[in-house]
């Protein structure tokens, strides 16, 4: 899946930016300031219909407009097509998504169309922040190449949410505690089995894709499903009864999952550099890529957002060399033109002057 022109309307400083882009290598460049994240989080809006920067979308609409308009040629791998993908937020706080004219009733629907990885200044995050950005992470990936997930997760949250309402507001019986229970069970259950499925068949191409990157070591993920491993779930929510009953919540599950990534067996996170912090997030998330292409044939987009900070040049290299194997295309953003010179050198791309919100190509 590749874009072929993008259409950006009223994102931040960006008043309307238009360009052809390239297949692989999208290049931005230009002084602090200038519009390259917006730029990038134009694209993002267009692909999860919300912004990385700001839970809320009218911080993002120009300060002179009431509302925004991303729009975008996207070009289909398998079956050859290209489609017009849109999306508005409108003055009224609207969300509206459009493919072909069409409306899409949900974010998912989007988030399908457009199967993007970004990775800015707060990606380490993902190994130095709580337990929600791996499950997230997870969730991406089983998302992207199972079908049925997206219902499942919603009706395992549905169910869990119900549960804690309940035990929160204190007052149930057992028997309601129990039904409530039976109907959380099955489904943490297969959202285990998914993840725990993905996992395994990630963790090999982590390897791979980590042993392309000088010094970054032997990278292992395991997964910490959210209660103690052998143990089955329906005994943990007997044993847990009383507590949860008593904290208002359901202690362990689905909810409670991990990633436990490892380096040369110590914990990722004690032992990186921010540098090398950085580069293991790129193995992760080039990784999904790589498994979301070997099952579904197709590519994802990258949104590298200052590429040359914190990474040295050799690694810069490595990073870009493994999205041209995977036959990505990318958009990276920088101050200097020159930082990505050398690095796109002998490689079709298409280079991007940012000047005072306008993109100019050259
Ligand atoms: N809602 C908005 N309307 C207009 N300008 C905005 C809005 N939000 C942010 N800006 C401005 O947009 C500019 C571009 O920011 P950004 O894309 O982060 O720059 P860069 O990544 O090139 O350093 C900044 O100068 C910022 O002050
Ligand atoms: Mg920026």
């Amino acid at each position: 899946m590749r874009l072929s022109r993008l259409d950006v309307l009223q994102v931040r400083n960006l008043a309307s930016v238009q360009i052809d882009c390239h297949p692989g290598a999208n290049v931005i460049y230009g002084s602090n300031g200038s519009g390259k994240t917006s730029l990038l989080e134009a694209i993002y809006i267009l692909g999860r219909g919300r912004s990385f920067k700001h839970r809320d979308l009218r911080v993002v609409v120009n300060k002179l407009a009431d509302e925004l308009v991303v729009s975008a040629r996207i070009e289909r791998e398998i079956s050859k097509t290209s489609h017009q993908l849109g999306i508005r937020r409108t003055a009224q706080g609207k969300f509206e998504a459009r493919i072909d004219g069409k409306s899409l009733q949900s974010a998912a629907q989007l988030v399908e169309e457009l199967p993007l990885q970004l990775i800015d200044a707060h990606s380490f995050t993902l190994l130095e922040g709580g337990p929600l950005q791996r499950r997230q992470f997870l969730d991406w990936g089983v998302f992207h190449v199972e079908h049925g997930y997206t219902n499942l997760w919603r009706r395992f949250q549905k169910a869990l949410k119900q549960r804690n309402q309940l035990l929160r507001h204190g007052r149930m019986g057992e028997d309601t505690l129990a039904a409530w229970t039976a109907e959380l069970l099955p489904l943490a259950e297969q959202v285990t089995d998914y993840r725990q499925r993905y996992l395994l068949e990630l963790s090999g191409i982590v390897k791979q894709v980590a042993s392309s990157f000088d010094g970054l070591g032997e990278v292992e993920l395991e997964y910490y499903q959210g209660w103690a491993e052998g143990q089955a779930l329906a005994q943990v929510f007997e044993l847990d009864r009383k507590r949860d009953m008593a904290l208002g919540s359901t202690n362990h599950g689905a909810h409670k999952a991990d990633i436990r990534i490892k380096v040369d067996g110590a914990v990722a996170a004690e032992v990186l550099s921010r540098g090398q912090t950085k580069l293991l997030v790129y193995a992760l998330k080039l990784a999904q890529a790589a498994h979301y292409r070997e099952r579904m044939g197709q590519s994802c987009l990258f949104l590298l957002d200052d590429l040359p900070a914190e990474l040295d040049y050799e690694h810069r290299a490595q990073v870009i060399a493994c999205l041209n194997r995977l036959d990505c295309q990318y958009f990276m953003t920088g101050v200097d033109k020159q930082d990505f010179q050398m690095l796109v050198d002998g490689m079709a791309h298409q280079m991007f002057h940012m000047e005072h919100g306008v993109a100019s190509a050259d």
